[in-house]
């Protein structure tokens, strides 16, 4: 009798559909005793899957926090959230804060922290507000006995947002919220190696920075914790998490989303759109519209790693020019270097090297190098004045000790800037004019700003402590966190290591951008690989070493569109791959597909094939030529949408779900895309295709003359 009670009792507990089941041992596995000890349900899964529903799932009654003192504010409602029972998190919070701001008719945020101690929060400015908007078009409800919101919207109440989809857990290192998901069409959370429209099926997006050649499901250079949505009538909605710790993001059929980062606060920000234009300007109002690139950025770049001297630079610019390319900026990699090390050059290799850069501006042409963060520290003294002066200006990266943290890149043994150091700013500006006196360079690329570091952590290892090993890691490539970075728990300026990490290459971005309008007085440009919220206020962005695929060339069509979506129009894909030998026919098609990227770079690895356009046949070159040509001819209309992105928040690439919103068929669209509301491209992206199929939404569309071009 008593058990078939119990029965009764576990089995309406334990009900909830496979995809509807939130894992309650996040942070190791565990098996049913130990499951159903933590008040947690337990049905065994088929492992074998690899991702799949969680074999220990919350039950409907897990303790949660309750709701008390609500209270109606100048600015919203306040409350008080208060657990009687710890979870399974150690230091998890007893009591929190939570601030409801209705910030503007179309955007709300909430805000949950502690009670009592200052947490770590985002050193990002976000737009302050002076009282409620009214009227507004959200709802917010409040579920107060076990704690949890829903946002819907006012004209139909459609719901957006329901947290009431699991517990809530705040840790001091692990917060989670689940949250249901009005359709299973969601875009953004990157930056991964995925199609426009995420993949719903237990896919767990993971955010750290990291230098990897982009693959699926791996933390690749940049962290946006934000996603486009559309509810059940086609409308679209936003979501943004300002956290810029360590985090997964994980994706189930439900459709739902749960947030699990390891520290800092919830400061969530929704967005009620209602079209995806207006959600993606609304976005870009928190976090700023993106700066406006001179007009020779939108030209062709070359680049490769590997011109090893003056000369060889000198020909490439000459090869291409001979080729009828219209080049408007060479590059250098890390060659011109002189050991590899910021703010010299090798006067030997490169021993004309300003007189090279001069001649190239005598053509009209404008001049990128690269720099790196990491400096350093091995030449001998007095002979390296960067390193030294940066030591005496206490601007680097410190360990437990106080001292420098001594990692491994480019130069050997590297300290690395704290660039949240207001003394890092003026050192790298100093820098930069001294350096800029002698090489008068027209913009910067910086580089391995997640930080990469060859060894893990430092040369020393890592410190034992909990930042170090929190108890849960997300899943990040190599399992924890130092993992071709620096320690998390490293000393900045305003914070560990493990809270700025992901925001590292943006402060280098602010850094560099600031002293190059300052050294040059005009409109600055900057390509970083690191990229988090805010970053296209200062900078562009490049997808990193892809690899010179096919596979590789259709992802960097999401790819753009997103980084669009995130505020960063200035992006682009080195043409032709990277990574390995590219075909003359892949590159062909990279070029065609790069002359619609709003940053076009051709750009390769040390031992990799040549890939200038020049390198292959008369009938490649000629193919490539016009597919630039095509670009400069459009040249006005991008420049124009970039002043409207920069203005107004708009993009400049986008999904054809941003023009149709309402033809449901674009909504998974991503092998083509559009510029602004008016150009469609339609690329081939596939071997041996000589033909492409695409989607033309309803409407009048015209093939522009001289424009399409086949490859046979
Ligand atoms: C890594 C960058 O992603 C790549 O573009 C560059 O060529 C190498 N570092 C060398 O600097």
């Amino acid at each position: 009798m008593i058990w078939t009670v119990c029965r009764g009792e576990n089995a309406s507990k334990c009900s909830a559909a496979p995809n509807n089941r939130f894992d309650c041992a996040p942070e190791k596995v565990l098996n049913k005793k130990e499951c159903e000890a933590r008040g947690c349900c337990y049905i065994p899964v088929d492992d074998s899957l690899g991702s799949g529903p969680p074999a220990c799932f919350f039950p409907p009654d897990y303790p949660n926090y309750k709701m008390t003192d609500f209270t109606e504010t100048k600015y919203g409602c306040t409350g008080t959230l208060t657990r009687t029972k710890h979870t399974f998190m150690p230091n998890d919070l007893m009591k929190l804060h939570m601030d409801v701001l209705f910030e503007t008719e179309y955007r709300l945020r909430i805000i949950i922290k502690d009670t009592t101690e200052k947490r770590y929060e985002v050193p990002i400015e976000t737009p302050k507000i002076n009282q409620k908007a009214d009227p507004v078009q959200y709802d917010v409800q409040f579920t107060s006995e076990s704690f949890g919101f829903r946002v819907s919207r006012k004209c139909n109440g459609n719901v957006l947002v329901d947290t009431n989809a699991a517990p809530i857990i705040f840790a001091d290192q692990f917060i989670q919220m689940s949250t249901s998901l009005p359709s299973s069409y969601i875009y953004g959370l990157g930056e991964h190696l995925t199609s426009i429209n995420l993949d719903l099926n237990w896919k767990k997006l993971t955010f750290w920075n990291r230098d990897l050649i982009p693959r699926e499901d791996a933390n690749l250079y940049g962290s946006h914790p934000v996603y486009l949505g559309f509810d059940k009538d086609g409308s679209a909605y936003g979501v943004f998490l300002l956290n810029s710790n360590a985090m997964d993001v994980i994706l189930q059929p439900a459709p739902a989303l749960t947030w699990r980062t390891i520290g800092g606060i919830v400061d969530m920000y929704i967005f009620l759109g209602p079209d995806p234009k207006t959600v993606i300007k609304q976005y870009q109002e928190v976090i700023g519209f993106p700066f406006l690139p001179p007009y020779w950025a939108f030209g062709f770049h070359l680049c490769r790693w590997g011109y090893n001297s003056s000369a060889m630079t000198r020909e490439a610019v000459e090869k291409t020019r001979a080729a009828g390319i219209p080049l408007e900026v060479q590059w250098n990699d890390i060659d011109y270097m002189d050991a590899y090390r910021d703010f010299t050059y090798d006067h030997e290799r490169f021993g004309d090297f300003p007189e090279m850069v001069k001649e190239f501006h005598k053509k009209d042409m404008k001049y990128v190098l690269i720099m790196e963060p990491a400096i350093g520290n091995s030449s001998p003294p007095g002979s390296y004045p960067p390193y030294e002066e940066g030591l005496q200006k206490g601007i680097y990266v410190t360990n437990e000790t106080g001292q420098p943290l001594v990692g491994k890149v480019w130069p050997g043994y590297t300290v690395f800037v704290d660039f949240t150091n207001p003394e890092a700013h003026k050192w790298w500006h100093d820098m930069f004019k001294a350096f800029h006196e002698k090489v008068p360079f027209d913009g910067a690329w910086i580089d391995m700003n997640e930080p990469a570091n060859n060894v893990h952590g430092s040369l020393d290892g890592c410190p034992d402590n909990s930042l170090e090993n929190p108890p849960y890691v997300p899943d990040v490539v190599g399992k924890v966190l130092r993992d071709t970075t620096i320690c998390a728990s490293s000393f900045q300026n305003i914070s560990s290591h493990y809270n700025l990490h992901n925001m590292y290459g943006l402060f280098e971005a602010i850094a560099t951008h600031n002293a190059l309008v300052k050294i040059r007085n005009k409109r600055p440009f900057v390509i970083s690989r690191s990229n988090f919220p805010t970053l296209g206020r200062y900078a562009g962005h490049w997808t990193g070493d892809v690899e010179s695929t096919w596979e590789q060339l259709y992802y960097t069509i999401p790819a753009i569109i997103l980084c669009n979506m995130y505020g960063i129009p200035l992006v682009g894909a080195d043409l032709c791959g990277f990574v390995g030998d590219a075909s003359e026919e892949l590159c062909i098609r990279w070029s065609q597909v790069g002359a619609f990227y709003p940053f076009m770079r051709n750009h390769n690895t040390k031992d990799a094939k040549s890939q200038e356009p020049y390198a292959f046949s008369k009938h490649a070159v000629d193919a490539i030529r016009k597919a630039t040509l095509a670009r400069y001819m459009l040249l006005p209309f991008m420049y124009t949408l970039f002043y409207k992105a920069h203005t107004s928040g708009e993009t400049v690439v986008r999904a054809l779900f941003m023009e149709f919103p309402q033809d449901q068929n674009t909504w998974t669209v991503d092998r083509q895309f559009m510029w602004g509301e008016a150009l469609l491209i339609t690329p081939v992206v596939e071997q041996g295709k000589t033909a492409v199929t695409g989607y033309f939404p309803a409407g009048m569309w015209y093939s522009p003359i001289g424009v399409s071009y086949n490859f046979k």
